[in-house]
């Protein structure tokens, strides 16, 4: 049984005030919730007043990004250890909107993968197809590469530790969410994908879903036999859709 996680992006949205009201608000509403992993991953400068207000709680910490290197001139950069000594749980690696903004290629992203389970940190690991390549029918091939490159480094003894998350582009902060059973074949080719490459560990590794997940989405899409929980942005940003998002999803 695959334990189900809930991470909240908060992309660039909420200051630090924002986010500790956040916590006030949001601890007690998930408090008795100990059948799931939930995470949020606010800005940067969210990450040590956050997880003070996390602390001793439920709820992890993660970041939205992480440099590979461990130190040295990379102005703006950000280290593993330097997020575990914030009290990260987590870091999020290859979103697609670091891929496509920012020109992130999964060769990086595996770096990033490595440099965080080397620092004892999990990542969790973005893939997804755009519209155009989901309409030239290219969502496994491309899926398939982004998984296969982005995951080289990452051995069979610590393949369980890695989160993946499963996001198509064309469903991201656009309402439209992958149907149930589109998400969830994308999904099997993805564990199908993990067994071949981790053999027995393939099957430990969760899949979030991500694009677009609601409280009226979340319980058709949790149902699917691979989807082991949700990565979400815009409905993780009130406290009470979230904690709703992490009862639904935790069932
Ligand atoms: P969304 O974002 O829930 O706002 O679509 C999801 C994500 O990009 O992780």
């Amino acid at each position: 049984m695959r334990r189900p996680i809930l991470a909240a992006n908060w992309k660039m949205h909420k200051t630090i005030g924002e986010a500790v009201a956040f916590a006030d608000a949001f601890l007690p509403l998930v408090k008795d919730a100990d059948d799931v992993d939930i995470v949020l991953a606010p800005p940067f400068p969210c990450l040590d007043r956050l997880g003070q207000a996390l602390g001793g709680s439920n709820v992890a910490l993660a970041a939205q990004n992480v440099n590979p290197e461990a130190k040295g001139a990379f102005t703006g950069e950000v280290a593993p250890a330097m997020l575990l000594d914030v009290g990260c749980r987590y870091a999020i690696v290859g979103h697609s909107e670091r891929r496509a903004l920012y020109g992130e290629s999964s060769e990086f992203v595996a770096r990033k993968a490595e440099s965080l389970l080397a620092a004892g940190l999990l990542p969790i690991v973005c893939v997804g197809e755009s519209l155009e390549e989901r309409e030239a029918g290219r969502t496994m091939e491309v899926v398939g590469r982004q998984l296969e490159e982005s995951l080289a480094s990452v051995t069979a003894d610590r393949a369980a530790e890695v989160v993946v998350a499963y996001e198509p582009v064309w469903a991201i902060g656009t309402g439209k969410t992958a149907t149930p059973d589109i998400a969830q074949e994308v999904h099997a080719f993805i564990r199908g994908k993990l067994g071949e490459r981790f053999a027995t560990a393939g099957d430990q590794i969760r899949i979030q879903y991500g694009g677009s997940v609601k409280p009226d989405n979340v319980d058709a899409l949790r149902a699917q036999p691979d989807i082991d929980g949700a990565l979400v942005g815009g409905a993780s940003l009130q406290p009470e859709s979230f904690a709703e998002l992490v009862r639904l999803g935790a069932a």
